[in-house]
């Protein structure tokens, strides 16, 4: 009963408890000392009977299986599954009653997990869908524009031809987009090849510092030696990279730091790039929302960015975790080295 991990109440025929495991004491909240050999009308008499997890039918042989239940002590909100059932000894009497609680918690917010990526997945087929239905008309809005430029340049109509560079510009804009949305379905030719992170870093490094120039940020960037290769598409990730460090750089709207650390994790057999950036960070109620396809906080924003780079990293088995404690920000992307 002390080291069982599972939540473990036995009753006798009185409903009174005869003993309680560990962690059905930390579940509910309160001691042993404090509650065996009392009834549990009594250590449950603060919550109204219909919302007690045992009832006195268990006595008489309502038998319970995995019943879902979800409870809130003061600390912590647990959601577990309950078995019940009556104990008989050898002539086949009723002695009391068995509760056994297991906590699924994990469980429950892997699942959580699973509904999120299958709606990014959904998001990604209608944007499959749609994004070459944009693309295509545009592309020959394009074409056509061109040749009427061309012809406003020749015939010196000046004002017009400036009024076509805009919309070629607008074009480009929404082909951006379309782009971004592209991106967070399933690419269907995926490529993996051998990355060289740090290979990555070198070509995304000019990109990066114009933009921390425009900004007024400084850039620090701590590669690591020999940082073994991963099995991934190269282009993709230099897009992850990016995207995270320009969402660095707009945060610090008065200047700072953004800090690129590339690290090895032998022992989980990862490597990961830490971006810390010195911006005001994202408050807790936000953090759990910057993921989500269309939130954006930007009034430019399209809140794809961040969405498209972990639908990537989760193609490819790594995780993107974000730590924001008040000041600044830090993403780390890790992704798993290949086996052996
Ligand atoms: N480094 C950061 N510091 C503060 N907020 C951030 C940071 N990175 C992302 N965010 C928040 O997450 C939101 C979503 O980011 P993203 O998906 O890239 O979309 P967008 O950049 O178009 O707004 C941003 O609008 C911003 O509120
Ligand atoms: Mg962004």
């Amino acid at each position: 009963m002390k080291d069982v991990n599972l939540g473990v109440l036995l009753i006798n025929t009185d409903f009174k408890l005869i003993d309680i495991s560990d962690m059905a004491c930390t579940i509910f909240g309160m001691e042993k000392e404090e509650v065996i050999d009392k009834s549990l009308d009594e250590i449950f008499k603060s919550v109204p009977r219909e919302y007690q997890l045992v009832q006195r039918t268990i006595l008489e042989g309502m038998v319970t299986k995995n019943h879902a239940v979800s409870l809130i002590n003061e600390t912590q909100r647990y959601e577990l599954l309950m078995d019940s059932n009556t104990l008989k000894n050898s002539s086949g009497d009723t002695v009391g009653a068995y509760i056994i609680l297991k906590d699924v918690s994990n469980l429950r917010s892997l699942e959580e997990q699973v509904q999120r990526s299958d709606r990014l997945a959904m998001i990604g087929q209608i944007a499959a869908g749609t994004a070459h239905e944009i693309r295509n008309p545009l592309t020959s809005i394009k074409g056509f524009l061109q040749v009427i430029k061309k012809s406003l340049k020749e015939n010196e109509m000046n004002q017009e031809f400036e009024f076509t560079n805009i919309m070629l510009t607008e074009i480009d804009r929404i082909n951006g987009l379309v782009s971004e949305f592209l991106l967070l379905s399933k690419p269907r030719d995926f490529v993996f090849e051998q990355v060289d992170l740090t290979k990555v870093m070198q070509e995304i490094k000019p990109i990066i510092h114009n933009e921390a120039i425009l900004h007024d940020v400084e850039v620090h960037y701590h590669p690591a030696n020999d940082l073994p290769f991963i099995l991934a598409n190269k282009e993709l990730i230099k897009q992850v990279c990016l995207n995270i460090c320009k969402n660095g750089i707009e945060a610090m709207v008065d200047g700072g730091t953004l800090s690129i650390t590339e690290k090895i994790d032998e022992k989980n057999k990862q490597v990961s790039i830490e971006i810390h950036d010195t911006g005001p960070g994202i408050p807790s109620f936000l953090v759990d929302k910057i993921f989500d396809p269309f939130f954006t906080t930007k009034q430019e924003g399209t809140g794809l960015g961040l969405s498209v780079c972990q639908r990537i990293i989760h193609d490819i088995g790594g995780t993107i975790r974000v730590s924001s404690k008040g000041f600044g920000t830090t993403f780390i992307i890790s992704m798993p080295l290949p086996a052996g």
